[in-house]
């Protein structure tokens, strides 16, 4: 039954012979090395089982700008997003690499050797027009066009890669299938025509309702097949949402779906992104592939606008109909008609009869706030698990990141505001000051107050940071990882610069002024003041105890006190 893989052979570059991956094994010992990010190894992981077939390696300078410039691999094979292995010149400079060097690509977690590639060259691309190019817009407002300044290193390196293991998941092991084990499950079952439901959020009834109609349609079975790689920050945490997907099978009637998880790292790119996850989930042997309204949608750009419109995913997945060979179930959006207890697509609802939606904000609201979640929209098991990863507000844990010049009176604030916040109760409270001026000091300091605040604490941090992306960073790291409740609030301490010098007993502004400390922001370092700061207050026109007030208004606005 099953369809052809793209480009017609199903890649397996993990060496399944004993010998050879005990020899690789060997060799990789002997190799420079990378350590792979989070979003390369979700990128090996489907290069190698064949996720990505036809792909066998991170893409060459050739192949890299026929993608971004054609949707297509240099030998004319649709492939819409570029898969690339970034490396800083730095690291470029200490492997020593060349043209036809062998390099171990190590999982980040362990730092297993898990493939190595053989470079066929090492390129620099040019990053705003990758970003124009596939994702619309050299817009950071875009989350992969934010991921590609700022965490994308200069160069990439291109080549084939024979990949040693495939790397180890303790989570929902069962649950996990390659593209060969999915296909021989399916074989397995005798199903002849399968579609695939991608999805990144949790699944209630419209999702069910959606899943199935595309099935009676088609006459078909349904694979549920969600993203457990990265997805856009700030979405719910895998390990809820599989808790969530585990309910919801159990809403099909029996034998009509299945449910495997896809280790991929998404991009959000709209449009681009519907015809990636076509190929992909034929490669996974689905036959049939929903395609709905905003499939992979960013959000909206910095001028409030979104950046695809609703359909342009289904616009372009049809424009390759022919060469895709995997038939796209189109959907307009899902709605609920009280009248008939049911949902339908808006475009079959007949006028004038009233209908009823719950967006994705609305949704997230009632969840932080406790509000109800009404029976036609989910089911029981559904809601329960997803308030149990989302505490009412005021169980919350959150985030004050206070950004000033040096002495410009954060480490005075975030004393007197710990006082106070302790003298309400209720949460523990952390202050993390950092005095060294360092990005890696800044890194560790936020990914604590993540983990701080995820487990319901209240943090105010003061990390160096110098720069709107510097913050930004931070911002998606706290977002990542708090998932659900990720409470951050930037507030910028505006205290003049020459306040803040006047006022400086420890004599540091003196130090920086005869240059024994460099890297001072505001007198050899440059102190960009933060775009979008939640809050902002001085040292000067205000006194601490207002400033303390003005803060837990914020957080009273937030429902978190
Ligand atoms: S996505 O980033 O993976 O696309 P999500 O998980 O929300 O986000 O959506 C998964 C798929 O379901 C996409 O194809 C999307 O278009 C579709 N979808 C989600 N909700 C609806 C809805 N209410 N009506 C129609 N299609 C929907």
């Amino acid at each position: 039954m099953s369809t052809i893989p793209h480009g017609g052979v199903l890649k397996d570059l993990v060496a399944r012979d004993n010998g050879i991956s005990h020899q690789l094994r060997e060799e990789a010992q002997t190799l420079p090395d990378i350590v792979l990010t989070e979003r390369q190894l979700c990128d090996l992981e489907l290069i190698a089982n064949g996720g990505f077939s036809p792909l066998e390696g991170f893409m060459t300078e050739n192949d890299y700008k026929s993608v971004v410039n054609t949707l297509r691999l240099a030998d004319g094979v649709l492939f819409p997003i570029p898969i690339t292995l970034d490396v800083s010149g730095k690291e470029i400079s200490r492997l020593s690499i060349v043209p036809g060097s062998r390099v171990a690509l190590r999982d980040p977690r362990d730092e297993e050797a898990l493939a190595i590639i053989t470079v066929e060259d090492i390129y620099k691309p040019d990053r705003s027009r990758e970003a124009v190019q596939v994702f619309g817009a050299d817009d950071p407002a875009h989350p992969a066009v934010s991921y590609l300044r700022k965490r994308v290193h200069e160069f990439y390196v291109g080549g084939k890669i024979q990949a040693i293991q495939a790397p180890a998941h303790f989570d929902y092991v069962a649950l996990r299938f390659t593209p060969a084990e999915l296909r021989a499950h399916f074989q397995k079952l005798s199903w002849r025509k399968v579609v695939a439901f991608q999805t990144r959020n949790p699944m209630h009834r419209a999702h069910r309702e959606l899943t199935v109609r595309a099935a009676r349609q088609r006459q078909a079975n349904v694979l549920i097949h969600p993203v457990v790689g990265l997805t856009k920050p700030g979405d719910v945490d895998h390990y809820t949402r599989v808790r969530v997907y585990e309910a919801i099978m159990a809403k099909y009637p029996n034998g009509m779906g299945h449910l495997a998880l896809l280790p991929l790292a998404m991009r959000m790119a709209g449009p681009r992104e519907a015809v990636w996850h076509a190929i992909i989930r034929k490669n996974f042997g689905a036959t049939h592939f929903i395609v709905g309204r905003d499939h992979a949608g960013p959000g909206k750009n910095s001028k409030g606008k979104d950046f695809y419109g609703p359909y342009d995913a289904q616009d372009l997945v049809t424009k390759y109909r022919d060469e895709l060979q995997i038939e796209m179930v189109p959907f307009q959006q899902m709605t609920y008609l009280p009248s008939a207890d049911e949902y339908q697509p808006v475009d079959e609802v007949p006028k004038g009869v009233q209908t009823l939606d719950i967006s994705g904000t609305e949704l997230r609201r009632r969840l932080k706030t406790g509000a109800p979640i009404p029976d036609w929209f989910s089911y029981d098991a559904v809601v329960k698990t997803l308030r149990e990863s989302y505490p009412p507000r005021n169980r919350q844990g959150f985030v004050l990141f206070l950004t000033g010049l040096p002495n410009s009176g954060k480490e005075k604030i975030a004393k007197a505001l710990q006082v106070s916040l302790n003298e309400q109760g209720g949460r523990s409270v952390s202050v993390l000051l950092e005095d060294r001026n360092t990005q890696e000091s800044a890194d560790r300091a936020a990914f604590v107050a993540a983990e701080l605040a995820r487990a319901g604490a209240a943090v105010i941090t003061a990390p160096f940071d110098t720069d709107d992306d510097s913050r930004q960073a931070a911002k998606d790291t706290i977002l990542q990882s708090a998932g659900a409740g990720g409470n951050i609030f930037l507030i910028h301490v505006a205290t003049p610069l020459e306040h803040c010098e006047k006022t400086d007993r420890k004599g540091i502004y003196a130090k920086a002024r005869r240059g024994e400390i460099t890297g001072f922001p505001g007198v050899n370092l440059e102190y960009e003041e933060p775009s979008c700061a939640d809050l902002t207050v001085d040292m000067v026109s205000q006194s601490i105890p207002e400033i303390v007030h003005s803060i837990v208004l914020l957080l009273e606005t937030n429902s978190l006190v």
